[in-house]
This record gives C-alpha cells, sequence and structure tokens, in this order.
C-alpha cells in the first residue's frame, strides 16, 4: 500500500487514476500551476548532496524529461526536493505527437508504455517560459535549483541535426544543462543518431550550436537500455572525444519482457517503470566501465525506491532521476526515496553518494 505524503494527495491520485493518464497529466500540470502542489517538502539530508558538472545538487534524485515537457513548472517540482529538474523533449517547431490514446498505465507492472512522440509547444514558448524562470530571481516563486533541457528533432525534420543544433543556439543561455535526446523510441530514425559516425557529427553540430549561444553549460547525451555492450563503448568514446560531459542511462525501452501482466503490455511505444530497472541498471554498469571516469552518468528507469535509487549510484550514477513511479506513488515517494538512500549509504560506510558512485565495480 502506497504511503502518500498527504490525505489530500492520496485522494487526488486516486481521483486522478480514473481519468485516462493524459488528462490525468495535464490536470497534474495545472494543478501544479495554480500552485496546489502538497506542502514544502523536508530538505534532503546533507549526506545526499553531491556535486557534478561543475554544481551542486542538493539531491542526486531529479525528475526525468517528459514529465514536464513544455518548461512550465520547473521551479515548482524543484521546490518539492527534486536535486534537478529536466524540461522536455524541446523541438525546434511546436507539434501534436502521436494520436491518441498513447499513453498506458500498466499498474500490476508499476509500469507505463508511451507513444507520445514529442507532443510540445516547441522552442519558443519553452524558451519564453525559461526566460520568466530566470527573472524571477530566488526569493519570489521558491527556489532556484538546477534545470536540465532535453531538446530533440521535429518528426519532419529534413536534418534533425540541424533541430538540436537550433534547439542549443536558443535554449543554452537558460538551461545548467543541455540534455540531447537521441532515444526516444516514438520517433522514426531518432535512435539511428545512436550510432557512432552520427553521434560525432550531432555533436560536433552540438558543441558549434553551444559556442553561437555565448554559453557553456554542459552537454549530456540520453542513450536507449537496448544498446548491446558493443554500441555501449561506441558511444561511451564517441561521446568522450565530440565533448559531451555525461550520458543519460536511459530512456524508455521498446522491449516486452514476459513478466509484463498488465492489459496494454502489447501496446506500440516506449515500456518505462519498474520493469525497465535491471536492464537499464545493466547498461548503466557498461558505460560506466566503458567510461573509465570520462563521463559523468545519470540513470534512469525504474527507480521507484531508495535502494533502487542506491543501486544505480553503485551501478555508476553520480545523479538519478525518475518519473514513473510518481505516478503510482505521488511526491511522497521523494522523501521516502531521500531517507532510504541516505539510509543504505550510512549503513554501508559511504560519507557521501559520491563516495558510492560505481562501486559495485570496486568489489
Ligand atoms: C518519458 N520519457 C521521456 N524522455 C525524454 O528524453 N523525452 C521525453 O519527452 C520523454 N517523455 C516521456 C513521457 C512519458 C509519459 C514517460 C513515462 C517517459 C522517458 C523518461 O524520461 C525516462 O527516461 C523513462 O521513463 C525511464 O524512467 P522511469 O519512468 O522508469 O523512472
Amino acid at each position: 500500500m502506497a504511503d502518500f505524503s498527504s490525505p489530500l494527495e492520496a485522494i487526488g491520485l486516486r481521483a486522478l487514476r480514473l481519468l485516462d493518464p493524459e488528462t490525468a497529466h495535464k490536470l497534474t500540470i495545472q494543478a501544479l500551476r495554480l500552485g496546489l502542489a502538497p506542502g514544502g517538502a523536508p530538505t534532503p539530508p546533507e549526506r545526499l548532496a553531491v556535486r557534478a558538472f561543475g554544481m551542486r545538487f542538493p539531491s542526486p534524485v531529479g525528475l526525468a524529461a517528459g514529465f514536464d515537457k513544455n518548461a512550465e513548472v520547473p521551479r515548482i517540482m524543484l521546490g518539492m526536493g527534486f536535486g534537478f529538474v529536466e524540461v522536455g523533449t524541446i523541438t525546434p517547431k511546436p507539434q501534436s505527437g502521436n494520436p491518441r490514446p498513447r499513453i498506458f498505465r500498466l499498474p500490476q507492472d508499476g509500469a507505463v508504455i508511451n507513444r507520445l512522440g514529442f507532443n510540445n509547444q516547441g522552442l519558443e514558448a519553452a524558451r519564453q517560459r525559461l526566460v520568466a524562470r530566470q527573472n524571477a530571481g530566488t526569493a519570489t516563486r521558491g527556489p532556484s535549483g538546477i534545470v536540465a533541457v532535453n531538446v530533440g528533432a521535429n518528426r519532419d525534420a529534413a536534418d534533425p541535426v540541424q533541430d538540436y543544433a537550433t534547439c542549443i543556439r536558443t535554449l543554452a543561455p537558460y538551461a545548467d544543462l543541455l540534455v540531447l535526446n537521441i532515444s526516444s523510441p516514438n520517433t522514426p530514425g531518432l535512435r539511428d543518431l545512436q550510432v557512432g559516425s552520427r553521434l560525432d557529427a550531432l555533436l560536433t553540430a552540438a558543441m558549434a550550436a553551444r559556442i553561437q549561444s555565448g554559453s557553456n553549460p554542459p552537454i549530456v547525451v540520453k542513450i536507449a537500455p537496448d544498446l548491446t555492450e558493443d554500441d555501449v563503448g561506441t558511444i561511451v568514446d564517441a561521446a568522450v572525444s565530440g565533448g559531451a560531459a555525461g550520458l543519460i542511462v536511459g530512456n524508455t525501452t521498446v522491449a516486452r519482457p514476459d513478466t509484463l501482466k498488465g492489459q496494454f503490455r502489447s501496446e506500440k511505444g516506449g515500456l518505462s517503470g519498474k520493469p525497465l530497472m535491471a536492464r537499464s541498471t545493466e547498461v548503466l554498469g557498461q558505460a560506466f566501465r566503458a567510461a573509465g571516469g570520462r563521463l559523468t552518468l545519470i540513470g534512469t528507469g525504474g527507480i521507484a525506491s531508495g535502494a533502487d535509487a542506491y543501486a544505480k549510484i553503485r551501478a555508476g550514477a553520480t545523479l538519478v532521476e525518475l518519473y514513473t513511479a510518481l505516478v503510482y506513488e505521488g511526491m511522497g515517494l521523494l522523501t521516502r526515496i531521500h531517507a532510504e538512500l541516505a539510509e543504505h549509504l550510512a549503513r554501508d560506510g559511504f560519507a557521501s553518494v559520491a563516495d558510492a558512485v560505481g562501486s559495485d565495480h570496486r568489489r
């Protein structure tokens, strides 16, 4: 039985789950914008503070891309206790995405399948919101905090690489971290950018666009959990030589484990949530070994507890992110993860997250 941060949230979650997932999500974003967020989250335990990408993160636990596609609520989500928030995926032009229905809950599996296809309001709408956030300063509307901006290509892009460059030129000044999403399964051809030579070309264009932007946020590449170990090695080398600072491992999977029970398990799209935990952590470990300290890794996929977050850190993640578990557990989950993660670190004698990163590989 889930334990919620407040009875109100418990009622809210149950009501939201009676709605179709996309309507529920829209209402959640609207409620957050109206200031109806659950009460202020406790500050994460000090032991969880971690330095990465030249910044101090109050917690290693961030909100993954896809929740706030249009950069509408990053401050509010930071105020709810996330160590950082990733907005997007943002594409140059607005686009409506695939036909509905396109999000499916698999409650028995703690999972979701989505084939949204980068529905978003486009670069200009996101830019305006991110400018407003910067101008609001820290005093007026909650804490500032670290915002990662995740960018991608429009479905009809003639040259997808140029779409990334366009987004970077415009959004780099408002991003603490830029994420190149080359791993969504819902935009045909997008995942092909993970091939070594194409990733080289993408990173060359991304670095040039960043220089043109006049800002210098670190660039990280978000990869799929469906890669072979050889692919991971090639991507790591291409990322390092192309000037990327890190990798996010990873996006949703096109695989369908035999264990899935939910009635929508055969829907097309990317599977997220609990069934993704083991596979995405394995790929994360492969990336950690291949990188040998040359990249900072963000572990994403199936985190639903402090033990899961800790497993990602031990496999090599300095930071972690989650999305799907929030759908089922609500915001109380984050406080529980913080407490549990701090307990795990203390129990194993790690004074900080940094000490535990990759510790599975040192045994
Ligand atoms: C996503 N995810 C995602 N990722 C991304 O890079 N850009 C996006 O626009 C989206 N959109 C999106 C929508 C929905 C409904 C879901 C469930 C997920 C993927 C997400 O950021 C994350 O990588 C995976 O969901 C794995 O983490 P969880 O959900 O298992 O914690």
